[in-house]
């Protein structure tokens, strides 16, 4: 494996890759790694030959300066697990690598008008110009997101196709621990109680699945009982439960052909979010991950 922390050897080296004609699969990440990110490596093992993992925890994405200044680092256990998994590149630039006198911003309108992007101004935006940079200097064939920042994931394959990167965008499924709870390298910030209390969003999710099975369809009807359940973990704050379009990312009234239910709460100062993808079989709807 090997690591490089400027622009100009990265393109070296995906320059080789590319005469050879392998195809170059890339999970972006800002570090600190667990099994969800390495089961995006995974994935793009499949669909790919050459493994590239960028580590850049990209100030311009954090609208909390709290949240970036104590964003978990682990570099050296990074490249361990990295190699391990397959990475053959790991691009690992700093701030002034990335972004020099920078005025270029990407965004994609309306997919962040609600969910996280309601609540956390210019994130997406700084998400969007990274990987826009990030793709542009790796110049991958495939690239693997989580289904876990599914705002994140939706608007990325509708921001390649917008902006005609040359790039297939796999959603990985989410990966969790053995309770439920959704892997995180923020949940390295929750003590005892807080990790205890947290459950409650996967429990909230799974209340859903099941009265859905039941055959509530109404988006209210399903968030009054998903809010009692994840009050039940007392969280310092709710973001939102919301259950939106699959494609448009906007409020639904009623089930639709294909949907997301999305939690975010904070237990202590820690933001965790969490969601289930919803669709429509044979006239009944279903769980899909
Ligand atoms: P980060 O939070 O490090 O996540 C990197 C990738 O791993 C994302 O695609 C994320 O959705 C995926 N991931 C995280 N937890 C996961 C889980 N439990 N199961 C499956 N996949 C999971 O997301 C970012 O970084 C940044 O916004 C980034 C895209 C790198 C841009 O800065």
């Amino acid at each position: 494996m090997e690591i490089v922390k400027d622009i100009q050897s990265a393109r070296e080296r995906i320059n080789n890759i590319k005469k050879e004609e392998k195809r170059i699969g890339f999970v972006p990440t800002m570090g600190f790694l667990h099994k969800g990110h390495l089961s995006c490596v995974e994935i793009s093992k499949k669909y790919s030959d050459y493994q590239v993992m960028s580590i850049f925890v990209n100030p311009i994405q954090f609208n909390n300066k709290n949240d970036f200044d104590t964003y978990p680092k682990d570099i050296m256990k990074d490249f361990e697990l990295a190699e391990k998994a397959g990475i053959d590149l790991i691009f690992l630039p700093d701030d002034s690598e990335m972004y020099k006198n920078h005025l270029t911003y990407v965004n994609v309108e309306t997919l962040s008008d609600h969910l996280c992007g309601a609540v956390r101004p210019g994130h997406f935006k700084g998400v969007f110009t990274v990987v826009s940079k990030l793709f542009n200097i790796l110049l991958p064939d495939v690239s693997v997101f989580g289904q876990k920042d599914i705002q994140q994931a939706v608007s990325i394959e509708k921001m390649v196709l917008d902006l005609n990167f040359p790039i297939k965008i796999i959603i990985a499924p989410t990966v969790r621990e053995d309770d439920g709870i959704a892997m995180s390298s923020r949940n390295k910030h929750l003590d005892q109680e807080q990790r205890e209390k947290a459950l409650s969003i996967i429990k909230s999710l799974r209340r859903a699945e099941e009265i859905i099975a039941q055959g509530s369809i109404k988006s209210k009807d399903i968030i009054i009982k998903m809010n009692e359940i994840l009050r039940k973990g007392n969280p310092d704050k709710i973001d939102y439960i919301s259950i939106v379009d699959y494609n448009n990312l906007y409020p639904v009234d009623r089930l639709t052909e294909k949907n997301v239910i999305a939690v975010a709460a904070f237990f202590g100062e820690t933001r965790l979010i969490d969601n289930m993808i919803i669709e429509k079989n044979n006239g009944k709807f279903k769980c899909i991950y």
